[in-house]
């Protein structure tokens, strides 16, 4: 980062000497205030819950213009991204900072492929779960449980581990995700096939069974790999920044990879795909597009609690352009599947629009994001709701990797260890219990 030409200075009212602090300049977007020496030099701590103004690191792999409705990849726009190379060149450039070129891509993919396989004790820990525990209790379990099978992989501060482990869980992922399926709904669990592609490997673990051939679908493999491209990576979202702190201890990589699958479950956060689609199903059974106005009407009375689903980012006040490149994926998938006439993609397109024209909406610039019309696409796919979040935390698992790799990697790094404004109790002193 380069010093800006420009200083901050903090003055305060009651006469205590004033503050100078640095700024710096990133290569696009805000600058930053330095603020690390203020609690040595005035006592005091800056307060920002949610970090709404606080920006926890320095990072160089994604970049989010939120007023332009604009994400980039290592410099590349999501919408070339999405178009022109698959979620393993995606992964490869997230990790490395490049796209690969032919060699490069032949042996990534390669590298990949040839650790999709998890340790066959990896069975016996789905058979402590219920067949109807949900996805991603499951995933979280399995994903730390990864730590107990590389002991050659666990010191973060080693860039060979680092490596090794940032392969192992990109190929991994999909078998895990696959396999959490597989055992709700009582089936075998698929083993991976190496001549099959990431995505299409992973449909044929989520959907073939030992009983016939699975045949790929092209339209449907694309769809999924597009997917996995659109929720890579998300600059310091709450998961990523759960990773960040949990790996920032020194923690081994599938440690911290877990506390990501953990935080992303939230419907704030990743969860919202889910909730989303069971909003939709909620209004299709309660008559559909002729209860939009109703549903509106409660979203908008604060009292409701009720909010739409898959709308509203912390950061994006424009449309989320994964959003515009999932609708289009969705409109891909159903036509491909003759399903042009989903009632609930065409009740969603409704939301869309009367959300867009709505006062309360465009005042607090609510858009949609990633996740309003991801569930509907999934679900054409043949994904049940309950798996939309490990979906997500499959394609999720490169961006963590890549930015706990940054931090480990930045020599400035130190353990996270926020404080706090404290509203507690004053000291006081413990009273015999007859006096209590
Ligand atoms: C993801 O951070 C990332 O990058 C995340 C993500 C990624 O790729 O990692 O992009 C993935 O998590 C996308 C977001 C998925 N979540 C949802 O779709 C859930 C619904 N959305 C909201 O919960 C909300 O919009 C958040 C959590 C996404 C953002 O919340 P903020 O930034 O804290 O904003 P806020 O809650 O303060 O909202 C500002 C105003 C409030 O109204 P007022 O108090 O000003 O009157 O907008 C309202 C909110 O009530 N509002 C909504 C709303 N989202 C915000 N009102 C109705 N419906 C919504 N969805």
């Amino acid at each position: 980062m380069k010093l800006a030409d420009n200083k901050a200075t903090l003055s305060f009212s009651n006469g205590s000497p004033s503050v100078e602090m640095p700024v710096y300049q990133g290569n696009i977007g805000p600058d930053v205030i330095d603020i690390r020496k203020l609690y040595a030099q005035t006592g005091m701590f800056t307060y920002d819950p949610g970090f709404l103004s606080t920006a926890s690191c320095q990072s160089g792999i994604t970049y989010i213009d939120g007023d332009k409705g604009e994400l980039l990849y290592r410099g590349y726009p999501i919408e070339q991204l999405a178009t022109n190379v698959d979620y393993l060149d995606t992964c490869h450039l997230l990790l490395k900072g490049e796209l690969p070129n032919e060699s490069e891509r032949t042996d990534f993919h390669k590298l990949v492929t040839n650790h999709t396989m998890v340790n066959e004790q990896m069975q016996f820990f789905l058979r402590g779960f219920r067949r109807d525990a949900h996805p991603m209790a499951v995933l979280t379990g399995l994903v730390g449980a990864l730590s107990a099978f590389y002991h050659d992989s666990t010191d973060i501060n080693n860039p060979e581990h680092r490596e090794i482990a940032a392969i192992r869980l990109i190929a991994k992922m999909p078998t895990l995700v696959a396999m959490a399926y597989k055992y709700g709904v009582g089936q075998p669990f698929m083993y991976p096939q190496n001549d099959l592609s990431y995505s299409g490997n992973f449909l044929r673990m989520m959907f073939g069974t030992p009983c016939e051939e699975y045949k790929v679908n092209p339209v449907i493999e694309r769809a999924m790999d597009r997917i996995f491209i659109l929720h890579a990576d998300h600059e310091q979202n709450a998961s990523t920044s759960t990773v960040r702190l949990c790996g920032s201890s020194g923690t081994n990589p599938f440690a911290a990879i877990a506390a990501g699958v953990a935080c992303l479950w939230g419907p704030a956060h990743g969860g919202a795909n889910e909730a989303c689609l069971n909003m939709l199903e909620d209004i299709q059974r309660q008559g559909g597009v002729s209860k939009v106005g109703q549903f509106m009407e409660q979203v908008k009375d604060k009292n409701s609690g009720v909010k739409l689903m898959g709308f509203g980012h912390r950061v994006y006040k424009n449309y989320d352009p994964r959003a515009k490149l999932m609708q289009e994926t969705c409109n891909e998938v159903l036509e491909a599947l003759g399903l042009e006439n989903d009632p609930l993609f065409k009740l969603a397109k409704q939301l869309e629009k009367i959300a867009l024209e709505d006062d309360y909406f465009v005042q607090r610039k609510l858009y949609p994001n990633v996740d309003f019309y991801s569930g509907i696409v999934q679900r054409a796919i043949g994904i049940p709701v309950n798996l939309f979040t490990g979906i997500f935390a499959l394609a999720r698992t490169v961006g963590w990797i890549a930015q706990l790799n940054e931090m480990i990697g930045d020599p400035e790094y130190k353990i996270g260890r926020p404080r706090q404004l404290f509203t507690g109790s004053v000291k006081r002193d413990v009273k015999p219990l007859n006096q209590r």
